[in-house]
């Protein structure tokens, strides 16, 4: 079995660390996983008065999350918490009201940071968000990542051995627990997505 998983990167930076994160992920993730990143950069600012005719941006980025058949949310930490733009994106996933596309998703929170507690505040927060957006979260191995520039290259390359073993491990358990949440729940059943 293979799995559709969309990835997340919480930051818009040409510079992003965590995009850094995110393409070491992709070449230590074991072959059940097919990873493709879901952009949030084109999504304008959330609108509740737009949620019924929302621009072809969001609608997009709507149906590419409900055809992820899990998530892995790759993110700094801003003033503790979710970067905005990666808040902004939730919402509008999460609406209209019935109409929530992360629901019954497994989904993977991760994140690096130049700061020593890695984006734990961050990932406590995505938490909260994702139980009441009713999206299965895995719970261990935690990935706080201080990110070292001697230890990832540009393209994702990791040069110290015990770091890429964690990452590695990292997604191996992940892809365990999207195979453990697909087999007891409908995948793609949108009328369950509320
Ligand atoms: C930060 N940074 C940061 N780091 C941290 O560990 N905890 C925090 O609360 C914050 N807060 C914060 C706010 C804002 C607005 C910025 C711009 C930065 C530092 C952050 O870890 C660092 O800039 C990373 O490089 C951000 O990740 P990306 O954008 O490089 O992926």
């Amino acid at each position: 079995m293979t799995y559709r998983i969309g990835y997340l990167v919480g930051s818009l930076s040409r510079d992003s660390i965590n995009r850094i994160l995110s393409k070491a992920l992709v070449r230590l993730a074991p072959p059940s996983l097919e990873l493709t990143e879901i952009s949030i950069r084109d999504l304008p600012l959330f609108d509740r008065d737009d949620e019924q005719s929302p621009a072809p941006a969001v609608t997009a980025f709507k149906s590419d999350v409900e055809e992820s058949e899990g998530l892995l949310f790759v993110s700094p930490e801003y003033n503790r918490s979710i970067p905005g733009p990666l808040k902004n994106a939730i919402d509008w996933g999460s609406r209209p009201w019935g109409h929530n596309s992360f629901a019954r998703t497994p989904t993977g929170i991760i994140g690096a940071s130049t700061g020593a507690i890695g984006t734990a505040v961050m990932q406590s927060s995505m938490r909260s968000v994702l139980s009441f957006l009713n999206a299965p979260q895995l719970n261990a191995p935690e990935a706080y990542i201080t990110f070292k520039p001697d230890v990832f290259g540009p393209d994702g390359e990791v040069a110290d051995a015990g770091t890429e073993g964690f990452l590695r491990h990292y997604m191996e358990e992940y892809a365990a627990f999207v195979e453990r949440v697909l087999s007891v729940t409908a995948p793609g059943h949108v009328g369950d997505r509320d």
